[in-house]
């Protein structure tokens, strides 16, 4: 794929390393592709990141026919800036593209274009401890057209910021609330998909948690709401006598997260069972009060890691492990990171530098 350059005359100035947050400051440049029936992919090109005309009779703004993805540039010590499976990132959004009729990306052409906006950007990759490059492709329907069907034209889009943690507590532990009312996904839906809709739709569990004092909603199955799926930006895991217990990316509702696959690949060679089932709520609280949850924890590119200190469910509460982060967790985020910052060898091949 050929992709043009379009310089900005002046670079924006870079924020303070030690108080990035996460998706506030965005880079110099983006990559942009468009789409159009009977043309395909066509006009490549990484230009000022800067406001976009679309036409407000725009398919996306109406039906919300939009799908994206999350990954992040590290600098390892030696100055070298690595990704993380890029290329499962591409294959995810395909099958999102796919359920949401929208047309798909080859797999080198995505990761061409993250590595070669990376490249442009490398001075926006920062090198404080915990610190990346947040990575944001997105597709989205761009025919202005009131029909609903699948659209005429479409837009692939890169943008860039560097970002720090992504909860302000960083690597402590958070405060989860089940959500018993609202449900996220259901099968046959969207819920495997990273589509802008589920989110949009999340958005109200999220508030609600917030306001009884909770970082995130677990969600829970949408037929019976008695198994618990994934967090809100996050998959999860139960550590429970031993034994690691995930809910299974096969049936639709829950994503199929890259970190969440990176965890089971680093439990199985350390030698932990990991159950890929389902686990009804229930049995999770009575193992919360039996003192068998060992620990709990989120994974997500943009968390990472994160330590569930404590779950509510209805009128139920359980701490777990003391509200202090497990020993599992810490040895999985240690060697994570370690991995994508480059401290630790990978063994899995899974980090791939942006000139490779
Ligand atoms: C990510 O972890 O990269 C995500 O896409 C979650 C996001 C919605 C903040």
């Amino acid at each position: 794929m050929e992709i043009r350059f379009e310089k900005r005359p002046v670079l924006k100035e870079k924020p303070d390393q030690k108080n990035l947050g996460f998706g506030k400051y965005m880079t110099d440049y983006m990559f942009v592709m468009d789409w159009k029936k009977g043309e395909g992919w066509h006009d490549a090109r990484i230009v000022p990141h800067e406001p976009i005309a679309i036409d407000p009779a725009c398919v996306v703004l109406h039906y919300a026919q939009e799908t994206f993805e999350g990954m992040k540039a590290y600098r390892t010590e030696s100055g070298k800036i690595q990704l993380f499976r890029p290329e499962m990132n591409a294959r995810r959004m395909n099958r999102s593209n796919d359920r949401l009729c929208m047309p798909e990306i080859p797999e080198e052409d995505f990761v061409q274009a993250v590595k070669a906006l990376v490249k442009v950007e490398e001075d926006w990759v920062p090198s404080e401890k915990d610190t990346s490059l947040y990575i944001r492709p997105f597709m989205f329907a761009t025919e202005a057209s009131l029909g609903v069907h699948m659209a005429s034209a479409y837009k692939f889009i890169v943008i860039c910021c560097p970002v720090g943690a992504y909860y302000p507590t960083g690597l402590d532990p958070v405060k989860i609330l089940v959500e018993d009312e609202l449900v996220r996904a259901v099968k046959g839906g969207t819920g495997f998909t990273k589509c802008g809709g589920n989110y949009a739709g999340s958005i109200l569990g999220q508030i609600k948690a917030e306001k009884m004092g909770y970082t995130q909603v677990l969600w829970l199955d949408g037929e019976t709401r008695t198994y618990v799926e994934e967090v809100g930006t996050m998959n999860i895991m139960f550590k429970i006598a031993g034994e690691i217990y995930t809910a299974p990316v096969d049936e639709g509702t829950v994503l199929a997260g890259i970190t969440r696959d990176s965890m089971i690949q680093l439990l199985r060679k350390w030698g932990y069972k990991v159950n890929e089932t389902h686990l009804s709520v229930h049995d999770l609280m009575k193992a919360g009060h039996d003192g068998t949850l060992e620990e709990v924890f989120g994974t997500g590119t943009a968390a990472v890691i994160s330590p569930v200190g404590e779950l509510r469910y209805k009128d139920d509460e359980v701490i777990i492990n003391d509200f202090k982060t497990g020993e599992l967790t810490q040895k999985l985020y240690d060697t994570l990171t370690g991995i994508q910052w480059g401290r630790i060898e990978d063994e899995f091949g899974w980090t791939t530098g942006i000139e490779e």
